[in-house]
């Protein structure tokens, strides 16, 4: 099923017990295959909700500094698979997960450290924008208030500077005390990116996060990701494949809980391998 190096190696393995020369060519394989540097690599995640296998034996590699879209069409997992990275799926019960997942190779899902300094290294953007119940100004500096950073010099030219990060600064800046609902729902949308990065996150987490956006918002976030990419790790979720083409350095593609195939965007949509992959590019789920 799916090409992941690390599954390869696995089938080889299995084929090939105790035939060792084999197992060091797949692992010379492996790292031929990987050129860049790994963000966040999964390996044999799997998990379950009650009796329900949502996702099964994921393995996926994330490359640092880069975008990279986890595309699939509806209720594939996608959502459940970018949660996990922030262990945002402790909060519901009934949730079993096996497997592992590496953040600059430090084990996530069963680090004992506060699950809050791991949420900070993220920031998280929902499909619907969610500004905090308070003025545009305070919706910046949240975060920074919360570590403790209480001078107003200061909060006035970091509320600037990720204003300005979004374009929204001069959209907003005549009316920093006014409620962040007031706000249109793609400048809220920017409003929420522009929280998160306040507080200095390593990756962005983005979850179709442009479905609630008229076209102009949305252009408007997918220029800023590919702006940002070179300075944090993104991963988008999307079930749009044209979305998926306008960004993506790399996709995973997922189908019914599984990773069916990743790498490249080029390769993933020009050269796809696998008959599903095939499929959904053709617009057959659609
Ligand atoms: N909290 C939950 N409780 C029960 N089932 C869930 C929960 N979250 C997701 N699921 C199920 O997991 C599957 C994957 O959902 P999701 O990750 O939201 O898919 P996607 O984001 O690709 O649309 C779906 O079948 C969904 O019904
Ligand atoms: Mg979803």
């Amino acid at each position: 099923m799916a090409r992941h190096p690390a599954r390869a190696g696995l089938t080889q393995r299995k084929m090939i017990k105790g035939v060792s020369l084999r197992l060091c060519v797949s692992a010379l394989n492996f790292k031929h295959m990987n050129n860049h540097t790994t963000k966040i690599k999964i390996e044999n995640l799997d998990l379950f909700i009650g009796k329900n296998h949502i996702l099964k034996n994921i393995n996926a590699e994330i490359p640092k500094n880069k975008l990279t879209v986890i595309l699939g069409p509806s209720g594939c997992g996608k959502t459940t698979l970018l949660k996990c990275l922030n262990r945002l799926m402790d909060i519901y019960p009934d949730v079993k997960v096996n497997g592992n997942i590496f953040i600059d190779s430090q084990d996530i899902l069963h680090t004992k450290n506060n699950l809050n300094v791991l949420r900070q290294r993220m920031g998280l953007l929902s499909q619907q924008p969610y500004p905090l119940p308070m003025n545009i100004y305070r919706n910046i500096t949240y975060g920074l208030r919360i570590s403790g950073r209480r001078k107003k010099k200061f909060l006035d030219k970091r509320v600037e500077h990720y204003l300005n990060m979004v374009n929204l600064w001069d959209e907003v800046k005549d009316r920093l005390k006014e409620p962040a609902s007031r706000l249109s729902i793609g400048q809220q949308q920017r409003l929420c990116l522009a929280r998160g990065l306040a507080v200095d996150p390593e990756i962005i987490l983005a979850d179709e996060p442009t479905s609630a956006l008229d076209p102009i918002s949305s252009e408007a976030i997918e220029k800023k990701f590919t702006e940002l990419k070179s300075r944090y790790t993104i991963v988008v979720v999307t079930h749009i494949l044209r979305q998926a083409k306008r960004v993506a350095d790399n996709v995973i593609f997922m189908y019914l809980g599984e990773v069916i195939e990743q790498g490249p965007a080029e390769e993933i949509f020009n050269n796809p391998k696998e008959k599903k992959t095939k499929q959904f590019i053709k617009g057959v789920f659609n």
